[in-house]
Formats: C-alpha cells, structure tokens, sequence
C-alpha cells in the first residue's frame, strides 16, 4: 500500500517588489538582501487576496469532478487565521464545491503545519483506499514596513491532494519530529505582526534541523548519500542552506556534497522570486526542486519541515515514476513571469491597504486571470468571494 501527494499546485499573488528596489529603499546595501538574505522578489498581497481566496486558487487547477467527490477531508495550515473560530477550509470547502459530508478544519504551528496536516492524511487513509485529502497550506507573512523582518516577508498558497497510489511522490512512515518550547517567532493574538528574535530564531532552526535529522539517521540507518536531494522550509533561501551546510561535513563524500547543494539551489528557485510563505515554503521548494532539477522516479527526497515555538520534522519520499506528467510546469513559470512589478511606494500602499482593509478591486483584478477567486467584500464582518469574469 502506498499513500503520498497525489497532486500539487501553488498560487501566489500577481505583484511583487524587487528586493534590490527595497534594499535601496531602505538605505541598505541590495548585496544583504540579494545574498545576505538570499531574496530577489517578493510576493506583494492585495487586499482582494486573503488565505481562502489563495488556498481556493492553489487548489482549483488541480482538482477533477471525480476529485471533489472523493475528497472526505480538508485541512488548511495556516498562521495567517482570518478568524479565531471559524476554520478557513469551510469556505473553501464551499468555494471548490467538495461535496457536504467532508471534515474541515485548520491547523496551526506557525510555518510546520502543512506537515502534520499531511501526516494525520496519510494515516486516516489507511483504512479509507477510495477517498482523498485536500491540504492546503495558505499565508501571507507580514513583518511590518521598515521592520528587521520586512525583507523576509511574502505571501501564497500551496495544494496538495493526499491519496492511495499517488501520481507524485509516496510518503514513508518513517517521520521523526522534535519538539523544543522557544520563544524565537511567536504572534499574541491581537497583534497585527508577529515578534521575532531574528538570530534566535536562526540558531533554533538549525539546531531544530539537526536534531531531527541525526535521530532521523540514527533509528532508520540512513545517511546523506541516501537521498537525491533535500528540501528545507525556506523563509528566506540563505536559511536552509545554513542548515544544509551544518551537516554538509566530511563524512559525506564530494559527490553527495555536490549533489545536494545543486539540488538546494533548484529547490530554492521558486521561493528567491516569492518569499516566505510560512506554511507552504517547504511545499514550494518541493515543487521547484521537482519543475527545476533532473530526477527519476524511485530518487528518494528528504524533506525537513519547521515551525518556530518550536517543532521541526524531518520525513522522507519516494518519487514515482513519470511525475513529470502531473506537474504544470508552464502554468508555474507563467504565473511567476507574468506578475506586476511595484515600485516601493506602491508596496508600501499595498501594504497599508492590506492591513486597513481598504479594498481597491478594480487597481488589483486588472492582473488576476479570469476564473481566480477573490476577495469581493467584508460585510458585517462576513468575507464574501467572488470569482474574476
Ligand atoms: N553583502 C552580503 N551579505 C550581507 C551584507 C552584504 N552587504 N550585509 C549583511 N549580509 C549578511 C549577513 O552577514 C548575514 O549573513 P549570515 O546570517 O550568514 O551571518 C545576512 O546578510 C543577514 O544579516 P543580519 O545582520 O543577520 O540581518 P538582520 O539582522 O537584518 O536579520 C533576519 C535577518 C532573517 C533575522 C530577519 O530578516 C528576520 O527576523 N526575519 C524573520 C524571521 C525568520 O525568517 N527567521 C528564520 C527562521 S524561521
């Protein structure tokens, strides 16, 4: 019996800001973001796009008829709630037209929760061979203007359908997750943008990174040379290379070294012109390490998921043979090319409007493709969507 990502998709808004424009903005060398950081766009949210309109636009493309029959679960990971008791898969649930007797919920540790939204899909398709998971991971990372975080911000969606005899990659059972109570990002409810403490939370990551992987080695009996490449949660580029270089030691032979560096540079293509996505960054990478990097079928991909507060997981996938056929890679590099580039001031109008709600439809449905959800209208604190005609 094999369960994995059956299909697998992303969304992201169609404007973004050039990180040197931003550098230069804010009076700071463009090399610390551009290298330093490891950026060189950044998704840009307008207001007509909140996680539902997203995680509904990551999922549409990729979901048939015979799909929204036999998908029995949604789940959305998020740390990006639009509300603190109504889940966000309901409304997708709605938008995507799932039929009625499905579960949907959302899930939330900070940017870790598409994986275990994934790992509780697995196991409750166990006894369940006819029926699907939709997970959808949906954020939009918010630091605040002028703040330490604002180059490492972003904003998308990723979908994934979770099934027996997956078309993409089937997952193994042999995850191994690490748990440490850290204050390094954290978001009192109430506020607006989370608190970070910008080195902490690196160091807490890497240690994460780790701990999962030596526990991973040691009870599975694996080393670097078993895998063909490596995706990390990205909430800049320069980060997961940290921590891949960590382990990057010796021990592992000059073609593994190799091996997995170029494989981190195809699996960070995508994220560089995004950003960070939180829940979904691990999901993008997997994706551009899948539409940019040379693979077969049967290559073993390790993937290390994490969330500040902190939990880290490191898990493993095979990929099946002819992937390829399942992804849309056009449509992917089109989406990316075919955004609107802003200038500074009008980021900085995007972003207010963003955080007073002050929607400005016609300025932001000039570049959404016809089909896509939107946000339309927040009525007596009711979100109404619409699709663009
Ligand atoms: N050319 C090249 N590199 C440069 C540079 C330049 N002119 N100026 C600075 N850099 C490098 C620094 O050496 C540093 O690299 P290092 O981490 O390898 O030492 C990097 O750019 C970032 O510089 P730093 O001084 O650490 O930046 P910062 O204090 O502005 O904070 C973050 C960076 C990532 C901590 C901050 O953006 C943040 O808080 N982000 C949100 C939290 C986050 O994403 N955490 C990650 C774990 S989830």
């Amino acid at each position: 019996m094999t369960i994995g990502i059956d299909q697998l998709n992303f969304y992201i808004p169609n404007f973004y800001v050039d990180m040197a424009e931003l550098a230069e903005a804010r009076g700071v060398d463009p090399n610390k973001f551009l290298i330093g950081i490891g950026q060189s766009q950044m998704a840009v949210s307008p207001v007509s796009q909140d996680i539902v309109s997203m995680g509904a636009n990551a999922a549409q493309p990729i979901l048939s008829e015979q799909d929204k029959k036999d998908i029995t679960m949604v789940i959305v990971a998020t740390e990006s709630a639009i509300d603190s008791a109504k889940a966000s898969a309901v409304q997708i649930h709605h938008l995507l037209g799932i039929q009625p007797f499905a579960r949907c919920f959302e899930m939330k540790e900070a940017c870790y929760a598409a994986t275990p939204a994934i790992q509780l899909a697995k196991d409750y398709l166990v006894p369940r061979p006819k029926e699907k998971v939709l997970v959808i991971a949906s954020d939009t990372a918010r630091y605040g203007l002028n703040s330490g975080g604002e180059p490492t911000q972003g904003a998308g969606a990723v979908a994934m359908v979770i099934s027996h005899n997956p078309s993409i990659l089937e997952l193994h059972d042999d995850s191994v997750a690490y748990t440490e109570d850290v204050y390094d990002f954290w978001r009192p409810s109430g506020e607006i943008y989370p608190l970070v403490a910008g080195k902490l939370s690196k160091d807490a990551y890497i240690k994460s990174f780790q701990e999962s992987w030596n526990e991973y080695a040691k009870r599975h009996h694996k080393s670097l040379s078993d895998f063909a490449a490596l995706c990390f949660h990205v909430p800049f580029t320069k980060m997961g290379q940290k921590a891949l270089d960590s382990i990057l030691t010796d021990s592992a032979s000059e073609d593994t070294q190799a091996r997995l560096n170029e494989g981190y540079k195809s699996a960070t293509d995508y994220n560089r012109y995004v950003g960070n996505v939180y829940t979904g960054s691990l999901y993008l990478s997997l994706i551009s390490l899948l539409e940019n990097h040379k693979l077969n079928g049967g290559d073993n991909i390790g993937l290390f998921s994490y969330g500040s507060g902190s939990v880290g997981e490191f898990f493993s996938a095979t990929l099946v043979d002819n992937y390829q056929d399942h992804l849309d890679v056009k449509a992917h590099k089109a989406m990316l090319d075919n955004r609107k580039a802003l200038s500074v001031e009008e980021y900085e109008k995007f972003f207010n409007r963003f955080d007073n709600l002050e929607f400005d439809t016609e300025t932001e449905l000039e570049v959404e493709p016809k089909g896509n959800f939107y946000l339309k209208e927040i009525s007596d604190n009711i979100r109404y969507y619409d699709t663009v005609k």
